[in-house]
């Protein structure tokens, strides 16, 4: 699938919730965004990049698979940690941008089972990054530090 870069509107629409994770076109677009993630050797990939507004992203960090649906932010470290940040719709950028090093996150995932999850470090930014995704906000749209 081919990846939407910025300046592309739908890049920054808020992406709608999925209702029901089963419905056969998420099924069938899941492998097809894991294969078009690793294909670009990225971290994560947001449905939004491949042009569909919907939340759903998937993330795959130390040889670990996230399929997230609907996910939900529900607490973040006081903790905050500067790192340079790239993405696959930003191509050739590189900024420095602060997030929390440890967050909470509810989802569903492929099979539309409730999951929750503590992650920190590179998997939190990259939880973050991607969420970012589904309400429209880029890396340039953040606050440089
Ligand atoms: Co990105």
């Amino acid at each position: 699938m081919e990846i939407l870069h910025e300046p592309n509107p739908i890049l920054r629409k808020k992406a709608k919730k999925i209702k029901n994770p089963l419905d056969k076109e998420i099924q069938e677009l899941i492998p097809q965004m894991i294969e078009t993630m690793r294909a670009a050797k990225g971290l994560g990939l947001a449905a939004p990049q491949i042009g569909k507004s919907i939340r759903l992203c998937v993330i795959e960090e130390s040889g670990i698979l996230y399929v997230l649906i609907n996910p939900q932010i529900k607490s973040t470290s006081m903790e905050k940690i500067i790192t340079e940040e790239g993405c696959l719709s930003v191509p050739g950028k590189w900024i420095p941008i602060e997030r929390s090093d440890e967050i909470k996150v509810r989802y569903l995932n492929e099979k539309g089972e409730k999951c929750k999850i503590k992650a920190r470090g590179l998997l939190a930014r990259a939880f973050q990054h991607e969420i970012d995704h589904l309400n429209g906000i880029l890396i340039i749209d953040k606050k440089q530090k």
